[in-house]
Order: C-alpha cells, then sequence, then structure tokens
C-alpha cells in the first residue's frame, strides 16, 4: 500500500513543484513504484515530469478521473517507475465539481475526492507524491485530507515565514477533523540565497521557530536546480548538478517517513 506524501504551503514560488518533482524522480531511480499526482491546475509538474505541451493533456487529467471516479483510465506513464495524474487549466473547476456533481452524486464530503480517488491504485504503487498549488482551497484540503505525511515547503522570505503557521493550523484542522493518521513530516528550508544576508536570517529564524519540525539540510537556490523546468530530468546535462543540493534532504526525508 502506498505511502502519500504531500509537498504543500499556500505561498507561490516556495519550490513545491520542483521539490515533489525530484522527490518523485529520485524514488523511482531508486526503484520505488511512483505515482506523482499533479493538484495544481497550473500543471507545472505535468510539464516538469512531461516535458509536453499542456495541450496534449486535455480531457486526459485527474479532473477527468475525479469526474468518471476512474483513476486508472488517466494515469500516463512518464517511465519505467514513475507514473502521473496529470493536470491543466479545467483543474480550476474542482470546486464546482465538488459542490455541484460529487458531493450530491456520492454523498461523501468533497475534502475526500482525491482520497477515494487514489484508494482505486494504491496497491500498485510504494509512494504517491502530491504536488498543490499556492492556496489553501479544495485542492491543498483534498491533498492533506488523503495524505499520511506531510512537508511544509519554505523559501526564505518573510511572507513564506508567515504562511507556515496559517499552513500548520490547516494542516491540523484537517488532521483533527478528517485525516487522523496524517503526519507533519517537517518543514524544508529552500531557495536559500547564500549571498542575502536576509536570506540566511529567515532559514535561522525558521530554524529557532520550529526546531522541532525543520528538517537539518536545507536547500540553496542553484541555477541549475532552476533549470529543471526547462530540461527537465532526461538527457539533462547538469542533472548531477541540479539534484545534489536534494540529496541529504532525500535522505533525511526517507529516514522521517521510515524507508532507510
Ligand atoms: N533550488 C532551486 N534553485 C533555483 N531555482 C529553483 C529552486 N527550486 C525552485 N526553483 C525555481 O523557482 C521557481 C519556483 O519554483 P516552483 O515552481 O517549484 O515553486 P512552487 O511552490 O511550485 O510554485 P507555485 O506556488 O506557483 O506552484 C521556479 O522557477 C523554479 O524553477
Ligand atoms: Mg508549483
Amino acid at each position: 500500500m502506498a505511502k502519500t506524501i504531500t509537498f504543500g504551503i499556500q505561498k507561490g514560488g516556495s519550490s513545491k513543484t520542483t521539490t515533489s518533482g525530484i522527490i518523485s524522480y529520485l524514488l523511482a531511480r531508486d526503484g520505488y513504484k511512483v505515482l506523482a499526482v499533479d493538484m495544481d491546475s497550473q500543471g507545472n509538474l505535468t510539464d516538469l515530469l512531461t516535458q509536453k505541451d499542456l495541450t496534449f493533456f486535455e480531457g486526459k487529467t485527474i479532473l477527468d478521473a475525479f469526474k468518471e471516479d476512474d483513476a486508472r483510465k488517466y494515469i500516463y506513464n512518464v517511465s519505467e517507475n514513475l507514473d502521473l495524474l496529470p493536470a491543466d487549466d479545467f483543474l480550476a473547476t474542482l470546486a464546482k465539481f465538488i459542490y455541484r456533481e460529487y458531493e450530491r452524486k456520492q454523498k461523501m464530503d468533497g475534502n475526500f475526492l482525491l482520497r477515494e480517488t487514489l484508494k482505486q491504485v494504491k496497491d500498485e504503487y510504494d509512494f504517491i507524491i502530491v504536488d498543490t498549488p499556492p492556496s489553501l482551497a479544495e485542492p491543498m484540503i483534498n491533498a492533506i485530507c488523503a495524505s499520511d505525511e506531510v512537508v511544509v515547503l519554505c523559501e526564505s522570505s518573510k511572507w513564506a515565514f508567515t504562511a507556515i503557521e496559517r499552513f500548520l493550523e490547516t494542516a491540523i484542522h484537517a488532521q483533527m477533523n478528517y485525516n487522523p493518521d496524517l503526519r507533519i513530516t517537517g518543514i524544508l528550508r529552500n531557495l536559500i540565497d547564500s549571498r542575502r544576508t536576509d536570506s540566511k536570517a529567515f532559514a535561522d529564524l525558521i530554524e529557532s521557530q520550529y526546531s522541532d519540525l525543520v528538517f537539518s539540510h536545507l536547500v540553496k537556490r542553484k541555477a541549475s536546480t532552476g533549470r529543471i523546468s526547462l530540461n527537465g530530468f532526461d538527457n539533462n546535462p547538469e542533472l548531477d548538478a541540479a539534484l545534489e543540493e536534494y540529496l541529504p534532504f532525500y535522505e533525511e526525508l526517507k529516514q522521517r517517513v521510515g524507508i532507510n
């Protein structure tokens, strides 16, 4: 039965997609069967993992899986161990689907839509990795309610810092009301700019405020990591350099979720 890990924070541009893409890639490379789930209508994880224009996925996305109650039909195979439930702009209509159709027909709380859909395929994977949009709306709550673990992303800025407390409140609310098995795996400090003293100061502040939650390894801002969005993972000549910053975090993550 797969372990489901959400990468989340409502602050935009905090490396949710980059991190969830890299972790999906690394787990698959290590031989684990991975399903990556794109819960963001921006479709960035879909783009990152497939290097395809999003128009390719029109009518073949996770929203279609939700509507037809059939996850398997919409799973796209990326590589030997890596599959994807893709997203495109139409996922922006998720709330409309939940409240107009899903809750009425299925007599199920709309917060459980993703959990119920993933149940169909959970046995086929070791890990399900969920990328989320920069908002606390339905896609994020669905991701949290479907997950065993949630990793909080935080880049080093004031607005990212102030988002953490609110995100944790939301996750704890979901844990108390919907998903008692949820664990907050930790807070990853990333996009740390070593040339900026304020960046280092925020990284330290997060550590002092959330000492019990922060991952000890933080991820620095690095040009080759940023360019993964352009070049993807296959035939990327600078992939080793791009992943370098993530490897210690990956090891720590595996330890925390109990796979080392
Ligand atoms: N470690 C890194 N070093 C350099 N650039 C990075 C790094 N991580 C992410 N980036 C870049 O920073 C930008 C934001 O990253 P990303 O899109 O992964 O964040 P996000 O939290 O998913 O954003 P959104 O909230 O819009 O979904 C992207 O252009 C990405 O390529
Ligand atoms: Mg993103």
